[in-house]
């Protein structure tokens, strides 16, 4: 009986702590002046594991039929942008806060960071002085002719085999499937050097080891969750599979950094186009800070395993979204096999029997303007996720508002990418419109001006973003093209910072 006693007290004590909390947030909301609105719980806290699922099946049949969410369920769904397109906006204008009585309880700071560091902190995971050092040494890799030509030759090599295999597999071919493997593969060669072949796991098991490099990797991909959220000591016991990936790979990374510590010191002088891999790159670049401050082994993993997690599923999913966009629009399908045919015979005239990198990627303009028409219908990263690091004022309009410290700022890009005042008809695949000089004076449902007409045709409008960053201009192509007058939305914002969790309000913001 005592037992009921003390439980009723706890549950009763703890609704009404929430409730009390929860009036308070209003408060806080209230003071800002912008619209507010309440959620039980918040997209990003724990809870929202459980409420997602349940209601993404509960509400399948609603959603299958383009209703988007209904208001009470939206913000308990993980990623609700997606179907939602500009719902929420239209009801409660660009910018608004979403009050939930959760918070400190279910988020602590440290662990939430602590969850992208299972290798180590990376360039993801930090922030400020630290996230630029961190970039200062990832990024040139990324920008590197060896390592981009890496990335040519190996995807060129993977989509042979990808294709090979579906004119054995028929109609047996899953398109998720191999797309994913030739993501998986391009990345084991170039994050480590290791090839890998179709949709077999592959590589020899050398001595010391239980797995190959390409499985650990492939297992620790596919077991991010268990290995994000579990500690170390329970990953063991709950999933041992989880755990053989993890240890595998990050043996695999301790042998490679020896390995190319040891290249590098003894001063071999080799052809380093051959052998420039992510890895190798991200050691060359720290060995340049000799001196200064330098990033540890374990900091050079927890960024190897960063390149995995960022870089995988988005790339796979971008391809996956293009072929299908290509498979339901002919028209687009024949203007990017007519830019094939002609990148070809351009290369052929040149005397050349491949392509190449160097030569032919840059005469891709309208295979890149689809992908980017892809991205911005269906964005793959969806929420950009910030937190004020103190009062931060808002102007909207001719508006001012305050922000109170430590409230999530969530850009919503998906609004913003299917915002009118942004693309004229925006939920028309129109990759064209990356083609002349303003994107966004682009109208899809008019005929094209002899302006326009010139622009597309001659190529020589720069494509929006399409160009080499540096860590000192990083972040700032999106300054640079967003609309006049438009707010600044750029990571740049000083004021914005992922360092620390807490959260009371959540503004959500276009
Ligand atoms: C089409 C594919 C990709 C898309 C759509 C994409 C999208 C994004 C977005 C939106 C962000 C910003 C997230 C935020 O600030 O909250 C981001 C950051 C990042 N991405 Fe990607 N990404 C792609 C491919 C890749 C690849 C292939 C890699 C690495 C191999 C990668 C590594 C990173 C890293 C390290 C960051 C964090 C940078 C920082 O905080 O300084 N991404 N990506």
């Amino acid at each position: 009986m005592s037992a009921y006693i003390v439980i009723s007290f706890l549950v009763a004590f703890s609704c009404l702590y929430k409730l009390l909390r929860l009036l308070s947030y209003i408060r806080t909301a209230k003071s800002t002046g912008l619209p507010y609105t309440l959620t039980f719980i918040h997209e990003f806290e724990s809870w929202a594991y459980l409420t997602d699922p349940v209601l993404r099946w509960a509400l399948r049949s609603r959603i299958m039929r383009g209703r988007g969410w209904p208001a009470w369920a939206r913000f308990m769904v993980k990623d609700w942008h997606y179907e939602d397109k500009r719902a929420a906006h239209d009801q409660f204008g660009a910018v608004f806060l979403v009050v939930s009585p959760g918070g400190m309880a279910f988020i602590k700071p440290p662990e939430k960071m602590k969850m992208l560091e299972p290798f180590g902190p990376n360039v993801v995971s930090l922030d400020g002085a630290r996230w630029r050092f961190h970039l200062g040494i990832t990024l040139p890799p990324f920008t590197a002719d060896n390592v981009l030509g890496l990335i040519w030759d190996e995807t060129l090599r993977q989509v042979d085999i990808m294709a090979a295999s579906w004119s054995h597999s028929g109609a047996k071919a899953s398109l998720k499937h191999n797309v994913y493997s030739l993501t998986m593969n391009t990345m084991s060669l170039v994050g480590f050097g290791k090839r890998s072949e179709g949709a077999e796991v592959s590589g020899a098991v050398p001595r010391g080891h239980t797995l190959s490099l390409v499985e650990s990797i492939q297992s620790v991909v596919l077991h991010l969750p268990h290995i994000m959220l579990l500690p170390h000591w329970a990953l063991k016991q709950v999933a041992s599979k989880a755990h053989q990936g993890y240890s595998e790979l990050e043996m695999y990374m301790t042998e490679l950094i020896k390995q190319e510590k040891t290249r590098l010191d003894s001063g071999v002088a080799e052809n380093k186009s051959n052998r420039a891999t992510l890895l190798t790159a991200v050691l060359d670049a720290n060995t340049q800070k000799v001196g200064r401050d330098m990033l540890t082994d374990t900091e050079i993993k927890g960024n190897i395993f960063m390149f995995l997690l960022a870089g995988y599923d988005t790339t796979a999913n971008t391809i996956l979204f293009c072929t299908i966009t290509l498979a339901l629009y002919p028209s687009i399908q024949a203007q990017v096999i007519n830019e094939v045919d002609l990148v070809w015979k351009k290369a052929e005239m040149a005397g050349r029997t491949e392509l190449s990198l160097a030569h032919d990627m840059s005469r891709f303009r309208y295979l890149i303007a689809f992908m980017y028409e892809v991205m911005r219908v269906f964005p793959i990263v969806l929420p950009i996720a910030r937190l004020t690091a103190g009062p931060q004022s808002l102007h909207i309009g001719t508006n001012n508002h305050r922000l109170p410290t430590e409230t999530h700022v969530v850009v919503n890009n998906t609004a913003i990418h299917h915002d009118p005042a942004n693309w004229l008809s925006p939920s028309i695949i129109e990759p064209r419109r990356w083609l002349v000089s303003d994107p966004h004076s682009f109208d899809p449902t008019k005929l094209r001006s002899p302006q326009e007409m010139k622009e597309i045709n001659e190529g020589t409008m720069p494509i929006p973003s399409h160009r080499r960053e540096n860590e000192d201009d990083y972040g700032q192509s999106t300054l640079a093209h967003r609309k006049k007058g438009a707010p600044n939305r750029g990571r740049t914002t000083a004021q914005i910072t992922t360092a620390q969790m807490n959260h009371r309000l959540w503004a959500t913001g276009t």
